[in-house]
């Protein structure tokens, strides 16, 4: 393996030493995955296509923290009755108003990640502490829990006529948003995405200016959930006659070595003057070639109204979706009246089938396919709830790596770039709603969802909720009403899918009986007795395992708030064994999510104060993996794997048993210490084997057979301190743009440059150049270090920096020092990355 393999997959976090690396074709695909097929290298592409536009509104904001209970301390917004009552006149969105106090920052944007740990011994309320592990967020925290985001930008005066939205991805919580003095609306939930048309407020050829009050007292969630606008921010322009939002579908239908596509869109007049529109599609491939086209007649639509397209098209030969092959094609679709083209969107599609069996489990283009998942919650050490869009690739990677071939995005609406993510890079998703209802509310979080993603090859099951107990129970009855009226409401407008839920439950009633397919929560007592009393019912675990553990720790042990990485798991849980055997050996369950892929702020099981994050990740909140992900990856992966745990580094534990465990899918696994063996066993299927052995200083190696011949190696040394620190990154060159980021892997390496298991040196980062710092991490579910600061001790050897590029070409320089004085001495590290000259995704302009 050449040098820079190597290097790129030690940066990558995954391979532990050189016996353990991926053969070189599996790293060929790693290496794509984690890089270089993601549109424009950092950001998702963006569907807007001329004359419609769609500026990135991310950059140039002004922020201050406001406050929940006294307006006094929130702008004095609120302190009279009349901060609605006339359109015009609020004056924190008009010129004039002195915004030079605020902060300047870009969005995606989480404030609660930038606030301290608070623990409140009282007790009273202490749960939404918890919740969001220990930031002050909520009513007893108004100080903290509003946040103003305010923008001026220009609008150039040929832009009048045009129909202008400024469109959100998402923002926790409560928003209320106001442009050039007017009050424009309200977005009461943290997931959805929420729009509004300011054609009419705006200054054109002048400046406007935009205010958002966002308010995140009040939670959607149990989880950490972040707060501010944490999703990117768009400002599209559209002529009058325009598409309509989320409304263009394109539906495949496979025969034989061809497909039907059967295409449609909506186009809205808001014009004058009525306008006689026809829709026309180009289907392109991968490469850009177009292998298709149709085109709906011309048609009147009268001002105010709007009228469905429709057209089919047929691929010979498709090249179909797959998790190994995630083909794509884009439907371009366009609007002309009277031969000028009026608007265009890119609509991205796969050609693939996705049937579940109630016998067979899932097939996947007539191919059997067992879901291998795990469910996640969306935020990631040092940014919290704002991730730049290449790190939902980095995440995405990671979870492959391991062999994880499905994502459940629990509990809650995704961000789109995950979901972007999961279509080009082949991960089959689990699609989750936040509110389970079909109040006006709930049906409208629900009806965005499938909008918005329906065209997304990815998704396999929408997900109506979650562990609704209340709904399996005692309001059964509502239950089966409410469940009904979801599921309708997404068979109409995507008919193509099948609707599940995740149930804590037996699933013999309630809102199950609406539900296409089953899924169980836990509770591996009920599938079997519910396989045989409904064999017509395809059956999943939509929530299993919430195994725990921390990484690099083996004990369990409650003063450190510590558990185990061989067998730690909460009272209703599973180990990784224990549910994946039930899941993976019943050929009729189509598999099962885990819960979960990475550890996550908030809930922080199984102990409280000082953890501040869960500890159920299979890796931990930086992506460094935990001795689990090696169980998935020795049984969800094909390629060969041994992977030997614990670390060797016991000292005063001479002459004491450890339990020495491995994990692997070969044949038979022989131990040696310092040379000599201690055994060989045979490696039950999808289980493991394990040893005790009295603790001498050396090697622990383990060595993996295959029909009798050893074919790969893995080993644990003892090491000696750490006296030199070791950076590596995902990627060395990354692009100018303000948006794309470099992961960096901090390690304390000992006298012989190995890595140390043990490590806990508090490192110091000094930054410079085309880059910025914009977070740090270690995994540490007890560390309560800030995620902003220059500086963060190592956990177990490894510790995560994120930095971002600014829009000048240039070098990002990091190294890496000791901090403080106490700190044995550490040799310093460094390392450059190139940040390279890149397009830029069209944006509104800074003033
Ligand atoms: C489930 C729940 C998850 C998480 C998990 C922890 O019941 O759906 O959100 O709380 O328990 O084990």
């Amino acid at each position: 393996m050449s040098e820079i393999t190597r290097r790129d997959l030690l940066a990558s976090g995954l391979a532990v030493s050189a016996t353990s690396l991926l053969s070189r074709s599996a790293f060929a695909r790693s290496a794509a995955l984690l890089g270089d097929d993601m549109p424009q290298g950092s950001a998702a592409a963006v569907p807007a296509i001329a004359p419609r536009e769609q500026l990135l509104f991310d950059f140039g904001w002004k922020f201050t923290l406001g406050d929940g209970w006294h307006p006094s301390k929130d702008l004095n917004f609120g302190y009279g009755q009349s901060d609605f009552a006339k359109t015009g006149e609020f004056k924190f969105a008009k010129a004039g108003f002195d915004d030079s106090k605020w902060r300047t920052l870009n969005l995606p944007h989480d404030w609660a990640v930038e606030l301290p740990f608070v623990h409140d011994d009282s007790g009273e309320g202490d749960s939404s502490l918890l919740s969001h592990g220990y930031k002050p967020l909520g009513r007893r925290y108004p100080e903290a829990s509003v946040g103003w985001y305010r923008r001026e930008f220009d609008i150039p005066a040929s832009d009048l006529g045009r129909r202008i939205w400024v469109e959100f991805d998402g923002a926790m919580r409560d928003v209320i948003i106001f442009a050039n003095g007017c009050f424009i609306g309200r977005n009461d939930n943290g997931y959805a995405p929420f729009r509004f048309d300011l054609t009419d407020f705006l200054n054109y050829g002048a400046k406007n200016y935009i205010v958002l009050r966002v308010d995140a007292s009040f939670g959607d969630g149990w989880f950490y959930e972040g707060a501010g606008i944490y999703r990117h921010v768009w400002l599209t322009k559209t002529d009058p006659v325009h598409l309509g939002n989320w409304d263009s579908t394109v539906r495949t239908t496979v025969s034989g070595d061809s497909a039907t596509l059967a295409l449609a869109a909506v186009v809205q007049n808001e014009g004058k003057e009525a306008a006689n529109a026809k829709v026309s599609w180009k289907i392109v491939d991968s490469k850009g070639a177009t292998v298709a086209t149709a085109e709906a007649p011309a048609h009147p639509i009268p001002v105010g109204g709007s009228t469905t397209y429709t057209a089919s098209a047929k691929l010979v030969k498709p090249a179909l979706w797959s998790v190994d092959e995630p083909n794509l094609y884009s439907a371009l679709v366009t609007v002309e009246v009277d031969g000028k083209v009026r608007d265009a969107e890119r609509v991205t599609f796969g050609v693939r089938t996705a049937v579940f069996d109630p016998d067979k489990g899932f097939f996947l283009n007539g191919k059997p396919l067992k879901i291998q998942g795990t469910c996640n919650h969306q935020d990631h050490a040092g940014v919290g709830a704002a991730l730049p869009d290449r790190l939902q690739w980095f995440r995405l990677a990671v979870l492959r790596e391991m062999g994880c071939n499905a994502v459940r995005t629990s509990h809650n609406m995704p961000t789109p770039e995950w979901v972007d993510a999961c279509d080009r890079m082949g991960m089959l998703m689990m699609c989750e709603t936040r509110q389970m209802s079909s109040n006006p509310e709930g049906l409208q979080q629900l009806e965005l969802m499938v909008k918005r993603y329906r065209n997304s090859p990815s998704i396999i099951i929408w997900s109506i909720g979650n562990e609704e107990n209340q709904l399996q129970g005692p309001m059964a009855e509502q239950g089966a009403k409410i469940g009904a009226s979801m599921v309708q409401r997404c068979h109409e407008l995507d008919p193509t899918r099948v609707v599940s839920a995740a149930v804590n439950a037996d699933n013999e009633k309630g809102l199950s009986t609406a539900l296409d397919i089953i899924g169980f929560n836990y509770h591996q007592q009920f599938p079997d007795g519910f396989h045989k009393k409904y064999p017509k019912r395809p059956i999943y675990g939509s929530e299993t395992s919430s195994a725990i553990s921390t990484r690099g720790e083996y004990a369990t042990d409650p003063l450190r708030n510590t558990v185990n990485s061989y067998d730690g798991v909460v009272p209703w849980g599973e180990t990784p064994e224990g549910w994946w055997k039930f899941y993976g050996e019943r050929e009729w369950t189509a598999g099962g999510f885990a819960w979960t892929g990475f550890d996550y702020r908030g809930e922080p099981t199984p102990y409280g104060w000082p953890s501040i994050n869960s500890q159920f990740g299979i890796l931990d909140m930086c992506g460094f993996p935990k001795d689990y992900y090696y169980y998935y990856k020795a049984w969800w992966r094909k390629e060969r794997s041994v992977h030997v745990f614990p670390h060797w580094n016991w000292p005063g534990r001479e002459g004491n048993e450890i339990p020495v465990w491995v994990y692997s899918n070969l044949d038979e696994v022989e131990l040696f210490l310092n040379g000599k063996s201690l055994g060989s066993q045979r490696v039950p299927h999808l289980g493991h084997v394990q040893w005790k052995v009295r603790y001498e200083p050396g090697t622990i190696e383990a060595r993996g057979a295959k029909d009798g011949k050893v074919v790969l190696t893995d080993k644990r040394e003892t090491t000696g301190p750490a006296v030199s620190l070791r950076l590596s990154v995902d990627r060395t060159e990354i692009n100018a743009d303000g948006e794309d980021v470099a992961v960096v892997k901090v390690e304390g390496l000992d006298g012989d440059g190995r890595l140390v298991p043990i490590a806990k040196n508090s490192v110091e980062f000094k930054v410079s150049g085309a880059g910025a710092l914009i977070g740090v991490g270690n995994g540490d579910p007890n560390c309560q270090e800030s995620d902003k600061g220059a500086k963060r001790s190592l956990f177990n050897g490894f510790a995560q920096v994120i930095v971002q590029s600014t829009k000048q070409p240039g070098e990002i320089r990091i190294e890496a020092v000791k901090e403080g004085e106490d700190n044995p001495d550490l040799k310093p590290a460094g390392i450059v990355i190139t940040t390279k000259q890149a397009p830029l995704r069209p944006a509104v302009p800074v003033v």
